[in-house]
């Protein structure tokens, strides 16, 4: 390999990466905003090559901070090495939960750095007291040079360091604002290399705006190892944790908190949150079994028609995909016969929760047909099943678990597609297995 192919070169203004210098770049257009990327993979510090079977493996390694609700999304803890955004809207939490994964990282014996760049150290101190989690093994540093960061993690070596905020990080040498996507990612790549060489774990929190994100973010998306998202509405205190990107564990993964007068408590029963503030009786509701990741999780659809509108009807969903909504619209109208297909419709998903499972589609439409007929679901049934186009019930995977959850929060009868055969139901549980749309709406709305 030529030492020519070896050279790597960085436009300052975009971050786009090119093997040979160019007056101009080509992503973002800008003149003489590329330069070489000092100390990019020279041939001297080529990687060994070792049989596959002598790598060691990660499982044994991961650090387990005891927050039960954050390992587990992660893949059942922080990879050594690895780095994980932490993304979510200001004032989510993401300091807090940061605060108190280091504080159980800590307290499984190993050595913590919070790096603040956002607050001053008594204010970071003053919250540590108050969630408790000040421990002698929990260093903290106001540093937001991503070189000098480096240097201090690479002399101290901690397990893992919490840095708040990637957008916060400013190498003083380039010329750009700190949060601009130049800082952001030239903090992140220089602290993933440092962290990668002397094996720490590192977590970034980045802030995200309503809109999705900013600039920083997205952009260190594929950089990073896996990107959390810490989500929750303002005017409720639950928090949802999940993984949009992991190659450590499973994205399907969801964690449950509660933001608390002492910070972030584990939520162990989400499900029975979830259902808390279903008001039983009302039309347009339906109880969905759902499975998130390794669990069953119970969630209430939610949907409302309006109009007949004029013109092309709205379909506006929150939780599940529009496109999904259309087609279940259209199976209610045209195999079950519902002359629904002209509203407006909304449905929404209680607490903030997304359904991509398919096995959720029968809640959404007993929902609607729920509304459309303005008649409530039996408070006492939930329901599980994949609508196709033919208007049939699809069988899905897990259903004991399914069942199981719902027989524990006080269901006393399921819906479920006929297709999965017979199941062992608990006791109290009455299985009523459906093969179609029309069948279940029969069975559910009489
Ligand atoms: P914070 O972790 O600072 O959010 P972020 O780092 O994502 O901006 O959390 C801030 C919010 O959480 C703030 O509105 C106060 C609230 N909060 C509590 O309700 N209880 C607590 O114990 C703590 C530490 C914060
Ligand atoms: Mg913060």
């Amino acid at each position: 390999m030529s030492a020519e192919r070896e050279r790597l070169f960085v436009c300052r203004q975009c971050g786009h990466e090119t093997l040979r210098w160019l007056g101009r770049c080509p992503a973002c257009g800008e003149w003489n905003t590329i330069e070489e990327r000092i100390g990019g993979g020279s041939a001297a510090a080529a990687a060994a090559l070792e049989p596959l079977a002598s790598v060691s493996l990660e499982a044994g390694r991961r650090l387990a901070s005891s927050i039960g609700e954050f390992d587990r999304v992660v893949g059942g803890g922080l990879v050594p090495g690895s780095m994980v955004l932490l993304g979510g809207e200001p004032g989510v939490g993401k300091s807090t939960l940061m605060l108190q994964i280091a504080a159980g990282l800590c307290a499984a014996g190993h050595q913590v750095v919070y790096a603040a760049g956002e607050e001053s150290l008594p204010q970071v101190r003053d919250r540590a007291e108050r969630l408790g989690c000040l421990h002698p093994r929990l260093l903290a540093v106001a540093e937001t040079n991503p070189d000098r960061l480096s240097a201090q993690l690479d002399r101290v070596r901690p397990a893992a360091v919490m840095i708040d905020s990637v957008q916060s990080l400013r190498d003083p040498d380039l010329t750009f604002p700190p949060g601009s996507l130049v800082q952001v990612r030239e903090g992140a790549i220089r602290i993933q290399r440092s962290g990668r060489a002397s094996g720490v774990a590192v977590v970034l929190a980045g802030h995200i705006n309503k809109e999705g994100a900013l600039a920083g973010p997205k952009a260190l998306e594929h950089l990073v190892d896996a990107v959390l998202t810490f989500e929750g509405e303002r005017w409720s205190s639950y928090r949802l944790l999940r993984a949009g990107k992991n190659r450590f564990g499973s994205t399907q993964e969801l964690g449950v908190f509660r933001m608390g007068e002492r910070g972030l408590e584990e939520v162990a029963n989400p499900s029975q949150v979830l259902l808390a503030e279903r008001t039983a009786g009302v039309s347009g509701s339906a109880v969905v079994a759902a499975i998130e990741g390794t669990r069953p999780l119970l969630c209430e659809v939610q949907a409302l028609l309006s109009g007949p509108a004029y013109g092309t009807p709205r379909r506006t969903a929150a939780g599940v995909d529009t496109a999904r909504l259309a087609l279940i619209l259209a199976v209610l109208e045209r195999r079950c016969g519902l002359r629904c297909g002209a509203f407006d419709a909304y449905v929404k998903v209680a607490g903030g929760v997304r359904l991509d499972e398919p096995a959720a589609d029968l809640g959404l439409a007993m929902a609607i047909a729920s509304v459309f007929r303005d008649r409530p679901l039996d408070a006492g049934t939930v329901v599980v099943g994949e609508v196709g186009l033919s208007g049939e019930v699809r069988g899905v995977h897990r259903v004991q678990e399914r069942i199981r959850e719902a027989a524990r929060l006080g269901f006393q009868r399921c819906l479920l597609p006929k297709a999965v055969g017979a199941v062992a139901a608990p006791t109290g549980m009455e299985i009523v297995p459906v093969a179609s749309v029309a069948q279940a709406l029969s069975a559910g709305l009489g």
